[in-house]
């Protein structure tokens, strides 16, 4: 009953635009930086979460998803999208297409048996994907230690250690946005773009969008 309610309250909004995701397609109009005649949604799920809330958007979607249980809903969600059950991870590399936007909605925390986290090991192969003026857009955890989702301690503390790791981070734990923004501004740096823009918009209590407006480096 409860997920029915889910289910109907998110296609609700979804109808009157009032997702997180729209927040993000109005500024992106604003800055004259949506571009959505190619996007890659690097892990795909059934496109239930946002991908169906931005689709109508995009000329010519593809979406990678590695678990072939979710091709028949990914194929039914989005049927002009260019579906691929893959491994995102070597696909981003061996890809010859190149996207105005790449989304990454990564797994939560820690994941593929504890050899991933967040989007930590792909981030910087998506930059060799992008057009030289392009989006990446993806979502941090400003601050792990509200999450209501349960998960065992060593868990936790490996995930930590990762965010300081990749984040340069004393904790790990809680990360303000200017942090996060000089980190993924030096990240897109060292992968040949100029930010142009910063956006972040609240995608839930945990998860907060971040949105990088991107141009090529001379
Ligand atoms: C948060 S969900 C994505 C939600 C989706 N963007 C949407 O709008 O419905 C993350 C998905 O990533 C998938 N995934 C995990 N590892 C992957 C990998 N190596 N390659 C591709 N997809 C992967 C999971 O199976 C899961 O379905």
């Amino acid at each position: 009953m409860l997920e029915k309610l889910k289910i109907f309250r998110r296609k609700t909004l979804r109808l009157l635009e009032m997702r997180p995701i729209h927040k993000v397609i109005r500024l992106l109009k604003q800055n004259n930086y949506l571009l959505m005649d190619s996007v890659l949604e690097v892990f795909g799920y059934t496109g239930e979460y946002h991908t169906l809330d931005y689709v109508k958007y995009v000329n010519q979607l593809d979406i990678w998803e590695i678990d072939s249980a979710h091709e028949i809903h990914l194929k039914n969600n989005l049927p002009r999208a260019n579906v691929k059950i893959t491994d995102a991870y070597s696909e981003i590399r061996s890809t010859d297409k190149i996207f105005d936007t790449i989304i990454i909605d990564n797994p939560r925390g820690i994941f593929a048996d504890e050899k991933k986290c967040e989007h930590f090991e792909i981030i910087k192969d998506c930059f060799h994907k992008l057009a030289d003026r392009s989006v990446l857009i993806t979502h941090v955890i400003p601050d792990i230690s509200v999450s209501k989702y349960v998960t065992p301690p060593l868990i936790i503390s490996k995930h930590i250690e990762k965010r300081k790791l990749f984040y340069a981070h004393e904790s790990g734990i809680s990360i303000s946005f200017l942090h996060f923004e000089t980190i993924y501004r030096r990240i897109a740096y060292e992968n040949g773009y100029i930010t142009k823009d910063v956006f972040f918009v609240k995608r839930n209590y945990l998860f907060t969008y971040v949105i990088l407006c991107l141009e090529k480096r001379e």
